[in-house]
């Protein structure tokens, strides 16, 4: 080992995660027990059902990462998890294991905002991976997830610097609803990505919300845009309005996807690449959900590459919820000397830069 181990738990949302970490950067395990196919009847997240499926999970998820880092209690130097921001009964179940995990060993507990957990997504090496730089400072992070939307400058460890955020819904809610809208089903980020590929016209243009010179963004006018489109593509198709009561054509399906796609696609990447101009970033670093947008990963890739900035995406899983990143970002806190007394609350409404 070269640094400290960090057993990390993850629980704000619908994702119950465990992860050992070796300095901050080396996953030794990472165990997600995803409740997607939970909430899809539903089409979106229960809390009080999110909450106890995490219950059910955590101890088994525990046991699966001890057993595929090969280690015990014993070996691990510090508990660190997420408590905030989040659904408060799942936030509880992830503090309250910790607490216990940590008492119970003598281990010390760290504190994690889930929010600096999606950047710090950007540090991690897989099992096996070869070494590679850390991300440079200054940089430019843009978390786009289910629940949030914002773009921070970081110049230094810890310190976020806010350059602008959704004033309305998150990106990845967006992708939620108009998922739902085209019949596609929940969660609709990854439906739509998939649908968007087919699309053989590109031409669909989608509302951007500019907002000026501002680094904020806004969502909620595509929403209704999308809305209306729909409704519009249902009638020329001959369709009832009810999304239940058949279903738009796949190729229809596939040009509405791409353009509402291109739309969320083109506001962040620009927002993102004049905001690393701007502070003269070294790096882009990209977490979230949404990050795991192949259109939206390729568009920022290519830019900041003709620009000669550094861009770190996280595979995929990484980008989504997951115990890897609270372990990389809890183990610059631990350094720091962060520690959480057993009274440890969870924080619904934590924000990641003031
Ligand atoms: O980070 P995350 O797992 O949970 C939150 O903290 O919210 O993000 C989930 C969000 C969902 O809205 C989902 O639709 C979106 O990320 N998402 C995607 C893709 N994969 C997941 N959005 C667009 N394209 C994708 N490939
Ligand atoms: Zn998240």
């Amino acid at each position: 080992m070269s640094g400290p181990l960090l057993l990390s738990v993850e629980s704000s949302c619908d994702e119950t995660g465990i992860a050992l970490i070796e300095d901050g950067r080396r996953i030794h395990a990472n165990v997600v027990a995803s409740q997607v196919a939970l909430h899809g009847p539903t089409g979106g997240i229960v809390p009080e059902v999110a909450a106890r499926a995490h219950l059910r999970w955590i101890v088994p998820v525990l046991d699966e990462a001890l057993a595929t880092a090969a280690v015990t209690m014993r070996d691990v130097d510090a508990v660190a998890v997420t408590c905030g921001p989040g659904l408060a009964g799942s936030l509880l179940v992830g503090i309250n294991f910790a607490k216990t995990l940590a008492w119970a060993h003598g281990k010390p507990l760290v504190p994690v905002n889930h929010l600096e957990g999606h950047v710090y997504a950007g540090w991690l090496l897989d099992p096996g991976e070869a070494e590679r730089e850390e991300p440079q400072f200054p940089l430019v992070a843009l978390v786009v997830s289910g629940g949030h939307t914002f773009l921070v400058e970081m110049r230094d460890h810890l310190t976020y610097r806010l350059l602008g955020t959704t004033v309305d819904d998150a990106a990845g809610e967006a992708f939620d609803k108009v998922g739902r809208l085209l019949g596609l089903g929940y969660p609709g980020g990854p439906a739509i990505s998939v649908a968007a590929e087919r699309a053989t016209a590109r031409n669909r243009v989608f509302p951007r919300a500019w907002l000026g010179d501002s680094y904020d963004m806004s969502f909620s006018g595509l929403k209704t845009a999308a809305r209306r489109i729909v409704a519009q593509a249902r009638a020329d198709e001959g369709l009832p309005a009810d999304e239940r009561d058949g279903s738009l054509s796949d190729m229809a399906i596939a040009e509405l996807a791409w353009g509402f796609q291109d739309a969320v696609v083109d506001v962040l990447a620009t927002k993102t690449i004049r905001a690393a101009e701007e502070v003269n970033a070294r790096g882009i670093v990209l977490g979230g959900g949404v990050a795991a947008n192949a259109a939206l990963r390729g568009r920022i890739a290519r830019d900041a590459g003709a620009r000669g900035i550094a861009m770190v995406i996280p595979r995929p899983g990484l980008c989504t919820d997951n115990g890897a990143m609270i372990g990389a970002a809890g183990a610059r806190r631990f350094a720091a000397g962060v520690r959480a007394g057993l009274d440890l609350d969870a924080r619904p409404s934590l924000p990641l830069a003031r």
